[in-house]
């Protein structure tokens, strides 16, 4: 696979190299077997695969994260040399190439804007959506994957295709998890040994409520997770929300699910000072 940071020649390679569709996969590196399921995905469906590594700034409220955000290219680059062909793309542009100046665009995502991550990380989103909406434009894809770990970006990025017009189709991809059930994220690593141990109780805890929708309410199923959750020490939940899977509405009771809708149970903790996010599937 060939490694570019230059945006404009990253824009010409794909344009002489003529294939279609484009896949495009976008991460921040350090990346894990979930990155790589995506990748995967991309390789199979388009005959030019593009991955991007770039640890966007915009996208971290807390100036902190950012700074103790992973980064390992080398280690990154090994890892997709083993899922990439020849002629694909890796994409590793500086900050001076991807904001030259600063970017002053704000978006308004409505509703996707003003629930569970929205609110507890005030500005992710903009953020989120300068840095892809920069990428689309330099790849140009036909296809872009993004994991359903990351639930309510893949939400915010269908609007921004929507809003913009992008002919980009977007797939979402399952949540690839660890043996013991945790996601996989590349914030994993900097959870301390005991709170690692103990992080599985997340996904635990969101498969049972799934499994006991019909037998409790909402409110009720809430409260139970975040007990089971806040026994273990050091875990303590910022939000636990059922929403729709395209507007993003929480929903209080049961009857207020809709036939012909998908449901989501999705869920922030703080586990020791990471920050860690799960969803799951409800069934109707
Ligand atoms: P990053 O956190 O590196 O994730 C890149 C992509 O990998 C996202 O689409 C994310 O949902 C997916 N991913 C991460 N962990 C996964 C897992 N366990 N299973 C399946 N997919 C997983 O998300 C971002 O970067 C950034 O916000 C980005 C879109 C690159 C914009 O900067």
């Amino acid at each position: 696979m060939k490694v570019i940071a230059k945006k404009d020649e990253l824009s010409r390679f794909i344009k002489e190299a003529g294939l279609s569709p484009v896949g495009f996969v976008p991460t921040m590196g350090v990346l894990h077997q979930g990155h790589i399921s995506l990748v995967e995905n991309a390789v199979s469906q388009c005959p030019l695969a593009v991955v991007s590594i770039y640890v966007n700034p915009t996208q971290f409220n807390d100036k902190n994260d950012l700074r103790n955000y992973p980064r390992c290219l080398p280690d990154d680059l090994k890892l997709l040399a083993g899922a990439m062909r020849e002629n694909d793309v890796v994409f590793t542009p500086d900050d001076w190439e991807m904001y030259p100046e600063e970017d002053k665009r704000v978006f308004d995502f409505g509703n996707l804007g003003n629930v569970m991550e929205a609110l507890h990380r005030p500005g992710h989103f903009n953020g989120v959506a300068q840095v892809v909406s920069k990428l689309f434009d330099i790849v140009n894809p036909d296809i872009a994957f993004f994991g359903q770990k990351d639930f309510q970006q893949v939400a915010v990025i269908r609007e921004l295709v929507r809003q913009n017009g992008y002919k980009v189709k977007i797939i979402a991809c399952p949540i690839v998890r660890e043996k013991d059930g945790l996601a996989m994220s590349s914030r994993n690593q900097l959870l301390e040994p005991q709170i690692r141990l103990d992080a599985p109780v997340i996904y635990s805890s969101i498969s049972a409520a799934a499994e006991k929708i019909t037998a409790r309410d909402i409110p009720s199923l809430k409260n139970k997770v975040k007990r089971d959750i806040e026994k273990k020490v050091g875990f303590k939940v910022e939000y636990f929300e059922i929403v729709d899977d395209r507007e993003l509405i929480p929903v209080a009771s049961k009857k207020e699910m809709q036939a012909g809708k998908r449901y989501f149970g999705c869920i922030a903790v703080k586990a020791g000072r990471i920050r860690l996010i799960d969803n799951i599937e409800i069934p109707l």
